[in-house]
């Protein structure tokens, strides 16, 4: 089927209580991984796009390879561009195809994140693409920051409230705790943020930084709001490690296939069981 709006996923996962999985892909194997275990579990599935992924792939190619492996489906698959950085670039993602977008205006003032929120916004609406927005700063787990700079990062939810009414947006991407790439320890996300944050905001929520986070911490985040959780690192991983085993296994292979397919498929199964975790399985 053609590729669908978020906001529509995002709907359905509110009335029913789960959450979506949105993973990032960078090439055509990553891509058809990510729809081959969305169709498996009969679960709806966002497919992203982050700033790497663009300029590694390009966005002819990355919007030509999920709408040719959306179409084959017979799931609903979004194509989404993730942390998008500009104006222009949410325009340009909107030309070729992309059915939802996230403007981060994270590091700008809750005034001008909201103007360029509102920019986005006036565009997507008239074309029926979705709009995700960021309040407080996800970094990366690399961040070395104190402790004050860590609370300064988190969503307030009083802002969160601001921003939502402000603005309209679809669904807001909020700082709790988590972080992008592999974490160190054991992250500790504060759920009674997210809590407060889901009294006062009635759009979905989404999480960041979600790859190495335990199980349990992302059941209660889906219990408190969530509604749309990014995985890259764990793809990463899966797919450098079914790499990493064809290779060391017969280190004389030399058909990209033999390697990249095995590969292929570690990466689908590690997004199988996200999917039951998120509680999308069954719910295309
Ligand atoms: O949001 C960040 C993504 O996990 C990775 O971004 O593809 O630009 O390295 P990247
Ligand atoms: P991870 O690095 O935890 O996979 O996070 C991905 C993400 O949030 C993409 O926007
Ligand atoms: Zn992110």
């Amino acid at each position: 089927m053609p590729l669908v709006p978020v906001k529509e996923l995002l709907e359905k996962a509110e009335a029913g209580g789960y959450a979506v999985g949105a993973f990032n892909c960078n090439n055509m194997e990553i891509i058809q991984a990510i729809v081959d275990a969305a169709e498996a579990e009969k679960a709806p599935v966002i497919v992203q796009a982050s700033q790497g992924a663009i300029k590694y792939a390009g966005l002819e190619y990355i919007t030509a390879l999920t709408r040719v492996a959306a179409e084959h489906a017979s799931v609903p698959v979004a194509l989404h561009l993730d942390h998008g950085t500009s104006f222009e670039q949410v325009m340009q993602c909107i030309r070729y195809g992309f059915t939802s977008v996230m403007i981060d205006g994270s590091k700008l003032s809750l005034e001008e994140n909201i103007a360029l929120t509102n920019k986005v916004l006036d565009v997507a609406r008239a074309v029926g693409v979705s709009v995700e927005a960021e309040l407080g700063k996800i970094g990366g787990t690399e961040d070395d920051i104190t402790v004050d700079e860590w609370e300064a990062n988190m969503t307030d939810p009083g802002e969160a409230k601001t921003f939502v009414e402000a603005t309209g947006v679809d669904s807001l991407a909020v700082a709790i705790g988590t972080a992008h790439g592999q974490y160190k320890g054991t992250p500790k996300l504060d759920f009674e943020r997210l809590r407060k944050i889901k009294e006062l905001v009635k759009v979905p929520i989404v999480l960041h930084g979600s790859s190495g986070v335990p199980d349990d911490a992302i059941r209660r985040a889906i219990e408190l709001g969530v509604r749309k959780v990014n995985i890259d690192t764990n793809l990463r991983e899966a797919f450098v490690a079914g790499v990493k085993e064809i290779i060391t296994a017969n280190p004389k292979e030399i058909d990209p296939r033999k390697i990249l397919g095995p590969a292929k498929k570690a990466m689908s199964a590690v997004i199988r069981e996200k999917i039951r975790l998120f509680g999308s399985a069954g719910k295309a």
